[in-house]
């Protein structure tokens, strides 16, 4: 089977990461990488730190209108999949990269398979879910980490033969990185901070950063915490507070740092007594590490993990955000809401199964 992954944001990489190692030396993984992340901090050290192998194909679209940013990413994946002629193309999550690999797959020979399909916030001013519903109307093969997210396809009419629960690719991840992060990090002496005794926060949605009252909101109220708050700054919020002239204000009250690397970021997730964030990703590896989550937006497409507790919507509202930061950690036995950590195995199964019919044995 001849695979080609399209892959170009953070997040990405490590969905990716989780796919290319269930593919192993079986199949042929073609990858190719947009460019839409292109800082080392965003985009390299993933590479290093995952083992991820260099890239077949580099677009280089970097930062653009979500409109040219997509239509470069067409172009591209369209030229790649001319010379290729992979059995599939595979895009990941809800970026403008996996929309624009999912307008040329869709038009092209090879099966357009969508790792993460099935989640909707419902929001259509999030460019995330405008990318998601599309993709997943466009898709082939779809890839659903839930029974909830593969009722919601069904209900938006996707037949069913078409889509499959398989578990998160990103629990296969965390699983694969938590000891090793344990062992390997140094993150936590570098920025002194002991476990349990630190808030760690995200915020990257335009919604959070574009809005100068909204995100002061937010990092007011995170900067009343009883404890330190270490927040890894995403290039497009460092961008928005220093053109508000806030930058200094926050860089004193708060841990402000440069984005880290998958392995740090899963030990500061793990060490954390809490979570802030907008982060889709986040929000999940919170729960599969124990760390209660508070969410910086008014719903969540992961609307599991709120339901069983371990996440609560606090949008930016400063009280919601206060009484989520002093809330005792839920107890109890928490439910497996996200497969087995074995989704990337699964999906190539089904893929072998699919794609390449002849070359399973009937009778194993
Ligand atoms: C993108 C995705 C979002 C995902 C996030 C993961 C879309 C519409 N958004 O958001 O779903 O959650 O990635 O982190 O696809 N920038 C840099 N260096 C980089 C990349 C970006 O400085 O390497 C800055 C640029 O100023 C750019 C801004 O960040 O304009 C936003 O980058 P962009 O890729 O458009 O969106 P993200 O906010 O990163
Ligand atoms: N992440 C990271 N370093 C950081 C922040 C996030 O390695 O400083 C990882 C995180 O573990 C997760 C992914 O990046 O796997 C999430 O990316 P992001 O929050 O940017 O995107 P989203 O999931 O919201 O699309």
């Amino acid at each position: 089977m001849k695979v080609l992954s399209v892959v170009g944001a953070r997040p990405q990489f490590v969905k990716e990461f989780a796919l290319g190692r269930a593919l192993g030396d079986d199949h042929e993984e073609v990858l190719l990488h947009t460019g839409q992340h292109y800082d080392a901090e965003l985009s390299a050290v993933f590479f290093d730190e995952l083992g991820i192998p260099e890239p077949d194909y580099q677009l280089g679209v970097g930062s653009d209108t979500h409109g040219r940013q997509t239509a470069e990413c067409v172009v591209g994946v369209e030229e790649a999949i001319e010379s290729e002629s992979p059995d599939c193309v595979l895009v990941y999550g809800d970026t403008n990269s996996t929309l624009g690999a999912a307008v040329a797959a869709s038009k092209s020979a090879p099966e357009l398979v969508h790792v993460e399909s099935g989640l909707r916030s419902y929001d259509r001013e999030m460019p995330e879910e405008v990318n998601r519903v599309l993709t997943d109307h466009a898709a082939d093969v779809l890839f659903a980490p839930s029974e909830r997210a593969a009722e919601t396809l069904r209900e938006e009419g996707i037949p069913d033969e078409r889509v499959h629960v398989v578990g998160d690719v990103q629990y296969d991840a965390i699983l694969a990185a938590r000891e090793h992060a344990r062992s390997v990090s140094t993150v936590l002496d570098d920025i002194g901070l002991s476990p349990g005794e630190f808030v760690l926060a995200t915020v990257h949605r335009p919604r959070n950063t574009d809005d100068p009252e909204r995100l002061t909101a937010i990092l007011d109220a995170l900067a009343s915490a009883d404890s330190e708050v270490v927040v890894p700054v995403h290039p497009r919020t460092e961008d928005r507070l220093r053109g508000y002239g806030h930058w200094e204000e926050y860089a004193e009250r708060l841990r402000l740092v440069d984005p880290v690397g998958y392995l740090d970021f899963v030990r500061l997730l793990d060490a954390a007594a809490r979570v802030a964030t907008d982060s889709g990703g986040v929000q999940k590896e919170a729960f599969f590490l124990d760390t209660f989550c508070l969410t910086l937006r008014e719903e969540t497409e992961w609307v599991e993990t709120v339901e069983c507790g371990w996440n609560a919507l606090v949008g930016a509202d400063p009280d919601r955000i206060a009484t989520g930061l002093a809330a005792p950690t839920p107890g109890g036995s928490k439910p497996s809401l996200y497969g087995d950590g074995t989704a990337a195995t699964r999906i190539v199964d089904v893929l072998e199964a699919r794609l390449t019919p002849d070359e399973v044995d009937p009778n194993p």
